[in-house]
């Protein structure tokens, strides 16, 4: 689509721009714009976006904003007081108690399994000459991760797998979080999260394993920590958070390799190169693509005034391409050096599962670099999910002469 000189946030919004939101997202990026009377300033450039997520006087607590109930309300409850929503001291006491399960010593002791399930799924797609990549290989990942870490049983990972499907529409700021239909359906998904982990949560008090939900429940029948709701909350958070964006992440690797046929050759020859990769995949076509602040005080960003309560659009996307930062951003290149880039946010909620990601990501996409040969991507066949926010494919089709061992 063509972009006129004056883009406005519906225009990223618009689904016609699903396919390749980086035009908008320029424009955008141009400089700081004040939208809905000013209570709305939508920010794309890295040095602000930088600046924001680190400024202490910003909060997260987007329900108390001055577009709570218009804007604010079903994003900032996804999931239900969660402490991605939260400011200190209770951000920092629940943080800091899920921190612990994420250390690089147990990302790093879960490399195994990953590894086991990455050669599953490429070992049963070799039987055929194609795959659906979001079904066989990127959801599958991610989903069985954080459902083991958490000990969810194996049978209930397709239920809570669509309720986080549904309940990440919150996310978008969109028009059609208006609409009832949207909204009952974000609705029923928390509480069929709420409802499923107040039942596992009981079970794990009777039957303690060695998971993180019931690391979490021995924490919270030790003492005043940590209450039932904060637990249930917990819980759906790292779900869902472990489940999208990684799942959005492989696959938009997988498409930008395909698409880039002698990056995939580099990678191929290069296993070393995974890591770097990755990090090139969360900046070129960044998984979630967007994070919001709420001003605590009256602030100016780059001369546009943020009322009290006024909520900052933070445009992680379009940060990640700034050509002030990044020389030619809109290449992507795995040689990529000082790739510094915001797709896990920074400051006091940067990404607590960051290493985790990059760990599954760079398994999935260098195994399927060595394993794939001759992979063609059918760009016909490609669709996205609604998703503004959490960016990614819904279906990819790649064909290939053979996988091999
Ligand atoms: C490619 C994958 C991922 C991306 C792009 C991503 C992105 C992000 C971003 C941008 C934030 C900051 C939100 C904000 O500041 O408002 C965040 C926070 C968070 N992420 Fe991730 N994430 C990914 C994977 C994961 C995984 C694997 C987990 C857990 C297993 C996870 C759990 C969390 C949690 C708990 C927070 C909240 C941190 C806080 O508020 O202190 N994420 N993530």
């Amino acid at each position: 689509m063509t972009v006129t000189a004056e883009p406005s946030l519906a225009t990223l919004f618009d689904q016609s721009n699903r396919h390749d939101p980086y035009p908008v997202l320029a424009a955008l990026r141009s400089a700081p714009r004040a939208e809905l009377g000013g209570a709305l300033v939508v920010v794309g450039d890295y040095r602000n976006c930088s600046a924001v997520l680190r400024d202490p006087t910003v909060s997260s607590d987007r329900q108390r904003s001055l577009l709570g109930a218009t804007f604010g309300d079903s994003p900032d409850k996804v999931p239900a007081d969660s402490f991605l929503s939260m400011d200190a001291p209770d951000h920092t006491r629940l943080r800091g108690l899920v921190a612990k399960a994420f250390t690089p010593r147990v990302v790093a002791g879960l490399e195994p399994r990953i590894r086991g399930i990455v050669g599953d799924q490429l070992t049963k797609a070799g039987e055929a000459s194609a795959m659906e990549v979001v079904s066989q290989l990127a959801n599958v990942l991610p989903v069985t991760i954080i459902n083991e870490l958490l000990g969810v049983p194996t049978g209930d990972h397709d239920i809570l797998q669509d309720w986080s499907h549904r309940l990440v529409r919150g996310l978008d700021p969109a028009t059609d979080i208006g609409d009832p239909i949207v909204v009952a359906d974000i609705e029923l998904a928390k509480e069929g999260f709420r409802l499923y982990f107040a039942d596992l949560v009981a079970f794990r008090r009777a039957r303690p394993g060695q998971d993180l939900l019931s690391g979490l429940v021995q924490i919270e029948q030790d003492g005043e920590v940590l209450s039932e709701a904060e637990l249930l909350a917990t819980c759906a958070l790292l779900l869902v958070g472990g489940y999208e964006s990684t799942a959005n992440l492989i696959a938009n690797g997988v498409l930008a390799l395909l698409r880039h046929p002698e990056q995939l050759r580099v990678l191929a020859e290069n296993p070393a190169l995974a890591s770097a990769a990755v990090d090139e995949v969360l900046r070129y076509d960044t998984p979630a693509q967007m994070v919001t602040r709420v001003a605590r005080r009256e602030m100016e960003i780059d001369g546009v005034p943020v009322p009290i309560n006024g909520v900052i659009m933070l445009l992680l996307a379009a940060a990640n391409r700034d050509p002030a930062v990044f020389a030619d951003p809109d290449r992507f290149d795995l040689r990529r050096t000082a790739n510094h880039h915001l797709a896990f946010a920074a400051g006091p909620h940067f990404c607590i599962g960051a290493s985790l990601a990059k760990l599954e990501a760079s398994i999935a996409l260098s195994e399927f670099a060595r394993r794939v040969e001759a992979p063609e991507l059918d760009e016909a066949l490609l669709t996205y999910r609604p998703h503004v926010n959490l960016r990614g494919p819904e279906r990819l089709f790649v064909r290939y002469d053979h996988i091999r061992d």
